[in-house]
Protein backbone atom coordinates (compact mmCIF):
# COMPACT_ATOMS: atom_id res chain seq x y z
CA UNK A 1 0.00 0.00 0.00
CA UNK A 2 2.92 2.41 1.02
CA UNK A 3 5.46 3.55 -1.97
CA UNK A 4 7.79 6.38 -2.49
CA UNK A 5 9.38 7.05 0.20
CA UNK A 6 11.21 10.29 -0.06
CA UNK A 7 13.27 11.85 2.29
CA UNK A 8 12.45 15.75 4.04
CA UNK A 9 14.83 18.25 3.94
CA UNK A 10 17.14 16.23 1.72
CA UNK A 11 19.23 18.66 -1.00
CA UNK A 12 17.78 21.51 0.14
CA UNK A 13 20.32 24.12 -0.64
CA UNK A 14 20.46 25.47 3.04
CA UNK A 15 21.04 30.09 3.42
CA UNK A 16 19.64 32.74 5.28
CA UNK A 17 16.30 32.53 3.30
CA UNK A 18 13.65 31.01 4.28
CA UNK A 19 13.19 27.04 2.45
CA UNK A 20 10.15 25.50 1.54
CA UNK A 21 9.54 22.29 4.06
CA UNK A 22 9.18 19.86 1.24
CA UNK A 23 10.08 19.79 -2.11
CA UNK A 24 8.93 19.46 -5.42
CA UNK A 25 8.10 15.56 -5.50
CA UNK A 26 7.11 15.40 -2.37
CA UNK A 27 4.57 18.25 -3.54
CA UNK A 28 3.45 16.35 -6.55
CA UNK A 29 3.06 13.64 -4.51
CA UNK A 30 0.66 15.26 -1.99
CA UNK A 31 -1.03 17.33 -4.34
CA UNK A 32 -2.80 13.47 -5.63
CA UNK A 33 -4.53 13.50 -2.85
CA UNK A 34 -4.83 16.94 -1.48
CA UNK A 35 -6.13 19.18 -4.14
CA UNK A 36 -4.36 22.82 -4.07
CA UNK A 37 -3.56 25.07 -2.75
CA UNK A 38 -2.60 23.70 0.55
CA UNK A 39 -0.18 24.99 3.12
CA UNK A 40 2.16 21.84 4.79
CA UNK A 41 3.65 22.20 8.23
CA UNK A 42 6.58 21.04 9.61
CA UNK A 43 7.17 20.41 13.42
CA UNK A 44 10.69 19.42 12.95
CA UNK A 45 11.11 23.44 11.84
CA UNK A 46 9.10 24.47 15.21
CA UNK A 47 10.97 22.53 17.27
CA UNK A 48 14.33 23.77 15.68
CA UNK A 49 12.68 27.47 16.32
CA UNK A 50 12.00 27.07 19.94
CA UNK A 51 15.37 24.90 20.59
CA UNK A 52 17.32 28.26 19.19
CA UNK A 53 15.28 30.55 21.25
CA UNK A 54 15.73 28.10 24.24
CA UNK A 55 19.67 27.68 23.37
CA UNK A 56 20.21 31.39 22.99
CA UNK A 57 17.53 32.92 26.06
CA UNK A 58 18.27 30.34 28.93
CA UNK A 59 15.81 31.52 31.67
CA UNK A 60 13.54 33.61 29.47
CA UNK A 61 10.33 32.02 29.52
CA UNK A 62 8.56 31.46 25.79
CA UNK A 63 4.88 32.49 25.27
CA UNK A 64 4.17 31.24 21.74
CA UNK A 65 2.34 34.38 20.13
CA UNK A 66 -0.82 32.66 18.73
CA UNK A 67 -1.99 35.46 16.53
CA UNK A 68 0.55 34.70 14.23
CA UNK A 69 -0.77 31.06 13.21
CA UNK A 70 -3.86 29.93 15.83
CA UNK A 71 -3.90 26.41 14.02
CA UNK A 72 -4.71 24.03 17.14
CA UNK A 73 -2.39 22.05 15.33
CA UNK A 74 0.89 24.18 16.16
CA UNK A 75 -0.58 24.66 19.91
CA UNK A 76 -0.76 20.72 19.79
CA UNK A 77 3.16 20.43 18.90
CA UNK A 78 4.22 23.58 21.43
CA UNK A 79 1.85 22.95 24.15
CA UNK A 80 4.51 20.87 26.19
CA UNK A 81 7.48 22.88 24.22
CA UNK A 82 6.91 26.85 25.46
CA UNK A 83 6.09 28.08 29.01
CA UNK A 84 2.46 29.63 27.77
CA UNK A 85 0.16 31.01 24.95
CA UNK A 86 -0.17 34.90 23.98
CA UNK A 87 -3.61 35.55 23.15
CA UNK A 88 -5.31 38.57 22.33
CA UNK A 89 -8.62 37.61 22.85
CA UNK A 90 -11.28 35.24 24.19
CA UNK A 91 -12.00 33.57 21.46
CA UNK A 92 -7.59 32.78 21.09
CA UNK A 93 -7.78 31.35 24.57
CA UNK A 94 -10.84 29.67 24.04
CA UNK A 95 -8.75 27.37 21.00
CA UNK A 96 -5.83 26.79 24.23
CA UNK A 97 -8.64 25.44 26.02
CA UNK A 98 -9.72 23.15 23.44
CA UNK A 99 -6.50 21.59 23.04
CA UNK A 100 -5.45 21.18 26.50
CA UNK A 101 -3.43 24.45 27.72
CA UNK A 102 -3.91 25.83 31.09
CA UNK A 103 -5.15 29.31 31.69
CA UNK A 104 -2.61 29.45 34.10
CA UNK A 105 -0.31 29.23 31.30
CA UNK A 106 -1.73 32.23 29.22
CA UNK A 107 -1.31 35.44 29.10
CA UNK A 108 -3.64 38.03 27.53
CA UNK A 109 -1.38 40.99 25.87
CA UNK A 110 -4.49 43.23 23.76
CA UNK A 111 -3.62 46.38 25.85
CA UNK A 112 -7.14 47.95 24.84
CA UNK A 113 -9.88 45.10 25.98
CA UNK A 114 -13.77 44.72 24.56
CA UNK A 115 -15.32 44.40 28.66
CA UNK A 116 -16.91 40.93 27.56
CA UNK A 117 -13.91 39.56 26.28
CA UNK A 118 -11.93 40.75 29.54
CA UNK A 119 -15.10 39.21 31.69
CA UNK A 120 -14.94 35.75 29.69
CA UNK A 121 -11.18 35.39 30.23
CA UNK A 122 -11.37 36.20 33.69
CA UNK A 123 -13.51 33.76 34.20
CA UNK A 124 -11.60 31.30 32.37
CA UNK A 125 -8.91 31.83 34.96
CA UNK A 126 -6.62 34.09 33.02
CA UNK A 127 -4.91 36.16 35.25
CA UNK A 128 -1.71 37.61 33.53
CA UNK A 129 -3.15 40.94 31.43
CA UNK A 130 -1.64 44.36 29.62
CA UNK A 131 -2.64 47.41 29.84
CA UNK A 132 -1.17 50.81 28.11
CA UNK A 133 -4.07 53.92 29.21
CA UNK A 134 -5.33 55.25 32.02
CA UNK A 135 -9.26 54.11 30.83
CA UNK A 136 -8.05 50.58 31.10
CA UNK A 137 -7.58 50.54 34.55
CA UNK A 138 -11.73 51.02 35.21
CA UNK A 139 -11.83 48.12 33.12
CA UNK A 140 -9.90 45.48 35.59
CA UNK A 141 -10.51 47.14 38.26
CA UNK A 142 -14.10 46.59 37.69
CA UNK A 143 -13.76 43.36 36.06
CA UNK A 144 -10.11 41.74 36.79
CA UNK A 145 -9.58 43.69 40.16
CA UNK A 146 -6.65 40.74 41.40
CA UNK A 147 -5.07 40.25 38.32
CA UNK A 148 -1.17 40.36 37.32
CA UNK A 149 -0.71 43.07 35.05
CA UNK A 150 2.06 44.28 32.45
CA UNK A 151 2.35 47.55 31.78
CA UNK A 152 3.40 48.17 27.99
CA UNK A 153 5.99 50.66 26.98
CA UNK A 154 5.79 52.06 23.25
CA UNK A 155 9.68 51.71 21.35
CA UNK A 156 10.94 53.36 18.70
CA UNK A 157 11.94 51.33 16.04
CA UNK A 158 12.33 52.27 12.44
CA UNK A 159 13.78 49.25 11.50
CA UNK A 160 10.45 47.22 11.40
CA UNK A 161 7.69 46.09 9.05
CA UNK A 162 4.94 46.42 11.54
CA UNK A 163 4.99 48.94 13.54
CA UNK A 164 3.31 47.64 17.07
CA UNK A 165 4.13 51.39 18.82
CA UNK A 166 2.13 53.05 16.33
CA UNK A 167 -0.92 51.86 17.55
CA UNK A 168 0.02 50.43 21.59
CA UNK A 169 2.39 51.75 24.13
CA UNK A 170 2.23 54.28 26.57
CA UNK A 171 4.82 57.04 26.23
CA UNK A 172 7.55 57.84 28.83
CA UNK A 173 5.32 60.55 30.37
CA UNK A 174 2.70 58.13 30.32
CA UNK A 175 4.06 55.37 32.12
CA UNK A 176 4.45 56.78 35.99
CA UNK A 177 0.55 58.43 35.68
CA UNK A 178 -0.79 55.61 34.45
CA UNK A 179 0.94 53.14 37.45
CA UNK A 180 -0.23 55.59 40.44
CA UNK A 181 -3.55 55.38 38.85
CA UNK A 182 -3.15 51.81 39.32
CA UNK A 183 -1.82 51.62 42.69
CA UNK A 184 -4.37 54.03 43.85
CA UNK A 185 -7.34 51.31 42.67
CA UNK A 186 -5.69 49.14 44.16
CA UNK A 187 -4.29 47.01 41.06
CA UNK A 188 -0.92 44.94 40.70
CA UNK A 189 1.04 45.91 38.16
CA UNK A 190 3.98 43.57 38.00
CA UNK A 191 6.30 45.40 35.42
CA UNK A 192 6.41 46.08 32.04
CA UNK A 193 6.21 44.80 28.25
CA UNK A 194 7.40 46.00 25.13
CA UNK A 195 7.37 44.71 21.21
CA UNK A 196 10.05 46.08 19.11
CA UNK A 197 7.58 45.52 15.80
CA UNK A 198 7.02 43.28 14.14
CA UNK A 199 9.73 41.86 11.42
CA UNK A 200 12.07 43.58 13.15
CA UNK A 201 15.21 43.85 10.84
CA UNK A 202 17.92 45.20 13.09
CA UNK A 203 18.87 42.99 16.08
CA UNK A 204 20.64 45.82 18.19
CA UNK A 205 17.22 47.79 18.52
CA UNK A 206 16.60 44.96 21.26
CA UNK A 207 19.81 46.48 23.11
CA UNK A 208 18.49 49.91 23.08
CA UNK A 209 14.59 48.91 24.17
CA UNK A 210 15.91 46.70 27.07
CA UNK A 211 17.84 49.79 28.05
CA UNK A 212 15.07 51.54 27.48
CA UNK A 213 13.20 49.89 30.17
CA UNK A 214 15.47 49.53 32.56
CA UNK A 215 14.66 53.37 32.60
CA UNK A 216 11.04 52.96 33.21
CA UNK A 217 11.81 50.07 35.67
CA UNK A 218 13.79 52.76 37.57
CA UNK A 219 12.05 55.30 37.60
CA UNK A 220 9.43 53.52 38.58
CA UNK A 221 11.06 51.92 41.57
CA UNK A 222 12.24 54.78 42.53
CA UNK A 223 8.02 55.80 42.83
CA UNK A 224 7.63 52.60 45.25
CA UNK A 225 6.96 50.38 42.45
CA UNK A 226 8.09 46.79 43.14
CA UNK A 227 8.44 44.89 39.94
CA UNK A 228 9.44 41.14 39.37
CA UNK A 229 8.42 40.79 35.55
CA UNK A 230 9.62 41.91 32.21
CA UNK A 231 7.97 41.14 28.84
CA UNK A 232 10.08 41.30 25.86
CA UNK A 233 7.06 40.54 23.71
CA UNK A 234 7.77 39.28 19.97
CA UNK A 235 9.51 40.85 16.27
CA UNK A 236 12.39 38.40 15.12
CA UNK A 237 12.38 38.01 11.71
CA UNK A 238 12.58 35.30 9.14
CA UNK A 239 13.75 36.08 5.84
CA UNK A 240 11.32 36.03 2.89
CA UNK A 241 13.44 37.52 0.41
CA UNK A 242 15.75 39.69 2.11
CA UNK A 243 18.82 37.94 3.84
CA UNK A 244 18.20 38.82 7.61
CA UNK A 245 20.60 38.23 10.49
CA UNK A 246 19.77 34.44 11.98
CA UNK A 247 17.10 33.95 15.11
CA UNK A 248 20.65 33.35 17.46
CA UNK A 249 21.87 36.61 16.47
CA UNK A 250 18.65 38.61 17.75
CA UNK A 251 18.76 36.48 20.77
CA UNK A 252 22.76 36.68 21.27
CA UNK A 253 21.73 40.91 21.03
CA UNK A 254 18.98 40.28 23.83
CA UNK A 255 20.49 37.92 26.16
CA UNK A 256 23.51 40.43 26.11
CA UNK A 257 21.33 43.59 26.78
CA UNK A 258 19.71 41.73 29.87
CA UNK A 259 22.51 40.39 31.82
CA UNK A 260 24.07 44.21 31.49
CA UNK A 261 20.61 45.96 32.35
CA UNK A 262 18.90 43.08 34.41
CA UNK A 263 21.57 41.23 36.09
CA UNK A 264 19.53 40.48 39.35
CA UNK A 265 16.38 37.87 39.29
CA UNK A 266 13.85 38.86 37.34
CA UNK A 267 10.78 36.77 35.70
CA UNK A 268 11.96 37.29 31.78
CA UNK A 269 8.88 36.53 29.22
CA UNK A 270 9.24 36.66 25.79
CA UNK A 271 5.96 36.57 23.16
CA UNK A 272 7.11 35.18 19.88
CA UNK A 273 4.89 34.61 17.12
CA UNK A 274 6.75 34.82 13.60
CA UNK A 275 10.00 32.96 14.29
CA UNK A 276 8.27 30.20 15.31
CA UNK A 277 5.30 29.68 12.99
CA UNK A 278 6.55 31.65 10.22
CA UNK A 279 9.26 29.43 8.68
CA UNK A 280 7.42 26.05 9.34
CA UNK A 281 4.91 25.92 7.01
CA UNK A 282 5.51 26.20 2.79
CA UNK A 283 2.35 26.75 0.38
CA UNK A 284 1.53 24.51 -2.73
CA UNK A 285 0.26 26.61 -4.85
CA UNK A 286 -0.83 25.77 -8.81
CA UNK A 287 -0.72 27.76 -11.82
CA UNK A 288 -4.28 28.11 -13.15
CA UNK A 289 -3.83 29.85 -16.30
CA UNK A 290 -1.34 32.38 -18.21
CA UNK A 291 -1.83 35.09 -20.43
CA UNK A 292 0.73 38.62 -21.69
CA UNK A 293 -0.79 41.55 -20.86
CA UNK A 294 0.99 44.68 -21.98
CA UNK A 295 4.11 42.94 -23.07
CA UNK A 296 4.22 41.50 -19.54
CA UNK A 297 3.43 37.98 -18.96
CA UNK A 298 0.25 37.52 -16.25
CA UNK A 299 0.28 33.63 -14.41
CA UNK A 300 -2.71 33.55 -12.16
CA UNK A 301 -2.30 31.13 -9.42
CA UNK A 302 -4.88 29.12 -7.12
CA UNK A 303 -4.20 30.86 -3.93
CA UNK A 304 -4.06 34.64 -3.33
CA UNK A 305 -4.02 37.72 -1.15
CA UNK A 306 -8.11 36.82 -0.26
CA UNK A 307 -6.49 33.93 0.89
CA UNK A 308 -2.70 32.46 2.70
CA UNK A 309 -1.19 35.86 0.87
CA UNK A 310 -3.16 37.72 2.70
CA UNK A 311 -0.30 38.48 4.92
CA UNK A 312 0.97 40.69 1.78
CA UNK A 313 -2.22 43.27 2.64
CA UNK A 314 -2.38 42.89 6.18
CA UNK A 315 1.54 41.95 7.16
CA UNK A 316 3.06 44.07 4.84
CA UNK A 317 5.02 41.16 3.43
CA UNK A 318 6.91 39.65 0.12
CA UNK A 319 6.86 36.29 -0.14
CA UNK A 320 9.33 34.14 -2.21
CA UNK A 321 7.85 31.80 -5.02
CA UNK A 322 9.79 29.48 -6.28
CA UNK A 323 9.67 27.00 -9.46
CA UNK A 324 11.42 24.16 -10.39
CA UNK A 325 11.27 24.70 -14.32
CA UNK A 326 14.53 25.04 -15.74
CA UNK A 327 14.95 28.08 -18.22
CA UNK A 328 15.58 31.72 -18.49
CA UNK A 329 13.83 33.42 -15.98
CA UNK A 330 12.07 36.73 -16.80
CA UNK A 331 9.72 39.16 -14.78
CA UNK A 332 6.38 38.43 -14.55
CA UNK A 333 3.21 39.09 -12.77
CA UNK A 334 1.55 36.23 -10.35
CA UNK A 335 -2.04 36.81 -9.14
CA UNK A 336 -4.36 35.16 -7.26
CA UNK A 337 -7.42 33.85 -8.58
CA UNK A 338 -10.45 35.82 -7.85
CA UNK A 339 -12.22 38.56 -9.57
CA UNK A 340 -10.55 41.27 -7.77
CA UNK A 341 -7.29 43.52 -8.88
CA UNK A 342 -6.22 43.75 -5.60
CA UNK A 343 -5.39 40.59 -5.66
CA UNK A 344 -1.82 40.56 -6.76
CA UNK A 345 0.20 38.77 -5.02
CA UNK A 346 3.58 39.50 -7.00
CA UNK A 347 5.14 42.06 -9.63
CA UNK A 348 8.54 41.61 -9.43
CA UNK A 349 9.57 38.19 -9.08
CA UNK A 350 11.51 36.61 -11.75
CA UNK A 351 10.45 32.93 -12.54
CA UNK A 352 10.98 30.65 -15.70
CA UNK A 353 8.27 30.03 -18.32
CA UNK A 354 5.45 28.13 -16.42
CA UNK A 355 2.10 26.52 -17.88
CA UNK A 356 -1.11 25.74 -15.90
CA UNK A 357 -0.75 23.03 -13.88
CA UNK A 358 2.48 23.28 -12.63
CA UNK A 359 2.88 24.08 -9.05
CA UNK A 360 5.03 26.84 -6.64
CA UNK A 361 5.98 26.12 -3.94
CA UNK A 362 6.55 29.46 -1.20
CA UNK A 363 8.29 28.91 1.98
CA UNK A 364 7.84 30.91 5.05
CA UNK A 365 3.82 30.72 4.95
CA UNK A 366 3.13 29.95 8.28
CA UNK A 367 3.08 33.27 10.07
CA UNK A 368 -0.03 36.19 9.50
CA UNK A 369 -1.05 34.30 6.16
CA UNK A 370 -3.74 31.69 6.86
CA UNK A 371 -4.38 33.72 10.11
CA UNK A 372 -5.98 36.46 8.01
CA UNK A 373 -7.68 34.62 5.30
CA UNK A 374 -10.87 35.07 4.10
CA UNK A 375 -13.23 32.99 1.57
CA UNK A 376 -13.72 35.78 -0.65
CA UNK A 377 -15.19 34.49 -4.15
CA UNK A 378 -16.26 31.40 -2.61
CA UNK A 379 -12.57 30.35 -2.66
CA UNK A 380 -11.91 28.48 0.86
CA UNK A 381 -8.49 29.18 2.34
CA UNK A 382 -6.06 26.41 1.97
CA UNK A 383 -6.10 23.94 4.44
CA UNK A 384 -3.12 23.01 6.45
CA UNK A 385 -1.31 19.39 6.37
CA UNK A 386 0.97 18.48 8.94
CA UNK A 387 3.90 16.31 8.19
CA UNK A 388 4.02 13.32 10.83
CA UNK A 389 7.22 11.49 10.46
CA UNK A 390 9.52 14.38 9.53
CA UNK A 391 12.02 12.36 7.53
CA UNK A 392 9.06 10.79 5.28
CA UNK A 393 6.20 11.44 3.24
CA UNK A 394 4.71 8.42 1.88
CA UNK A 395 2.06 7.89 -0.49
CA UNK A 396 -0.99 6.57 0.91
CA UNK A 397 -3.90 6.56 -1.60
CA UNK A 398 -6.44 6.28 0.80
CA UNK A 399 -4.16 8.10 3.24
CA UNK A 400 -6.32 8.88 6.70
CA UNK A 401 -6.89 12.29 7.55
CA UNK A 402 -7.95 13.33 10.34
CA UNK A 403 -9.92 17.14 9.96
CA UNK A 404 -9.93 19.31 12.78
CA UNK A 405 -13.60 19.80 14.59
CA UNK A 406 -13.15 23.75 14.63
CA UNK A 407 -11.93 25.01 11.86
CA UNK A 408 -12.05 22.04 9.50
CA UNK A 409 -8.93 23.30 7.96
CA UNK A 410 -6.29 21.45 8.66
CA UNK A 411 -5.53 17.53 7.50
CA UNK A 412 -2.64 15.36 9.07
CA UNK A 413 -0.97 12.60 6.78
CA UNK A 414 -1.11 9.40 8.91
CA UNK A 415 2.54 7.40 8.52
C1 LIG B 1 1.36 41.85 21.79
C2 LIG B 1 2.04 41.04 20.76
N1 LIG B 1 2.91 40.10 21.16
C3 LIG B 1 3.56 39.31 20.28
C4 LIG B 1 3.33 39.45 18.93
C5 LIG B 1 4.08 38.55 18.00
O1 LIG B 1 5.00 39.26 17.28
P1 LIG B 1 5.98 38.58 16.22
O2 LIG B 1 5.15 37.72 15.35
O3 LIG B 1 6.60 39.71 15.53
O4 LIG B 1 6.96 37.77 17.00
C6 LIG B 1 2.48 40.45 18.46
C7 LIG B 1 2.26 40.65 17.02
O5 LIG B 1 1.45 41.39 16.57
C8 LIG B 1 1.79 41.26 19.39
O6 LIG B 1 0.92 42.20 19.01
Amino acid sequence: MKKNIIPLESGLVTNALEQPVINFSQAELLSRTYPTPFLVLSPLRIIKSINTLRENLPGVKIFYAMKSNPNPAILQIIKNLVDGIDVASFGESSVCREVGISSDNIIHTNPVKKETDLESSVKQGINWFVLDNMEEIKKIKRLAPNANLLLRIAITNPHCIVNLSAKFGAQEQEVLPILKKARAEGLNVRGISFHVGSQCTEPEIYYSAVKYARKIFDEAISAGFIFDTLDVGGGFPISYRDNLPELSVYCTVLRNALKEFFPNDLNVLMEPGRCISGGCISLVTKVIGRTIRNGVTWYYIDDGVYGAFSGKLFDKCDYRLVSNRSGSVEECVVAGPTCDSIDIVAHDQKLPKLSAGDLILVPGMGAYTIASATSFNGFAPPRTIVLHKENQIREEKSGKEIISKRQNRYAVVEM
